[in-house]
């Protein structure tokens, strides 16, 4: 299954990608991570990324259609792949049709912006491999110690306030358009994730028709 994962910064994309692919055994492919990873690696697409990204803007349509082509490539993504976070205008949507990727669902998470703000002033990412947690509603086993690795536990600079809402403002204005793009195409699936974490798995799982 080839599934594009839409949603409002901190709707759940990346959490609900992670149980998608432990279920499908599909990878995950978050230009998001990507891109803090050439960041922490300090590479030159990472030092072209970090003003957009601190800022809460969105990183050029070329970065991102290049980290595509060359990811979607690789040999695990020939079995399906999940696409969390990609595309996020519509000249990347374009760019997907143009290389010929075959899209079977698109999954539109949608959550209130107040229920935004909440998660993620409390969203906390292990500095070392990655993994989300939120302080009340999946907090780690210990106070700010990776469960998975013993990292330590931080807030992503983009979390801030005065961030999370430029960062709201331009999914309003640069993604959400993506919604009847491919509604129009006949691939859209809506998924209500104002509630838990499991009760939007339940939701996506049944309306993908896969058995939880
Ligand atoms: P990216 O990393 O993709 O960030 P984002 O889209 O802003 O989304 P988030 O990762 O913040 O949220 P999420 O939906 O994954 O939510 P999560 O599961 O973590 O992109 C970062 C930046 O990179 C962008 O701003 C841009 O600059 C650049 N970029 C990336 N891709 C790009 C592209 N294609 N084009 C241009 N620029 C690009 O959940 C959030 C929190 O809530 C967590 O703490 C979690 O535990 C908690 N939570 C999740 N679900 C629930 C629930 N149901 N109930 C309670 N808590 C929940
Ligand atoms: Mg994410």
């Amino acid at each position: 299954m080839n599934l594009i994962l839409l949603g409002a910064p901190g709707a759940g994309k990346g959490t609900q990608a992670e149980i998608i692919c432990d279920r499908l055994r599909i990878p995950a492919v978050s230009t998001g991570n990507i891109l803090r990873e050439a960041m922490k690696n300090g590479t030159e697409m990472g030092a072209r990324a970090k003003s957009f990204i601190d800022s809460g803007a969105l990183v050029p349509d070329d970065v991102i259609i290049g980290i595509i082509k060359e990811r979607l490539a690789q040999d695990d993504c020939k079995n399906g792949f999940i696409l969390d976070g990609v595309p996020r205008t519509v000249a990347q949507a374009e760019a997907l049709e143009e290389m010929g990727v075959q899209i079977d669902r698109v999954v539109d998470l949608e959550v209130l912006d107040d229920v935004i703000i909440q998660r993620l002033s409390g969203r906390r990412v292990c500095s070392a491999c990655g993994t989300s947690y939120h302080t009340t509603a999946k907090p780690s086993a210990s106070p700010d110690v990776c469960d998975r690795c013993g990292g330590a536990l931080i807030a992503r600079k983009d979390d801030e306030p005065s961030t999370i809402r430029e960062r709201l403002k331009v999914y309003h204005e640069q993604t959400e358009p993506l919604v009847e793009f491919y509604r129009a195409r006949g691939k859209l699936v809506v998924v209500k994730g104002q509630e838990t974490v499991a009760d939007t798995t339940r939701q996506l799982f049944e309306k993908l028709g896969v058995e939880p």
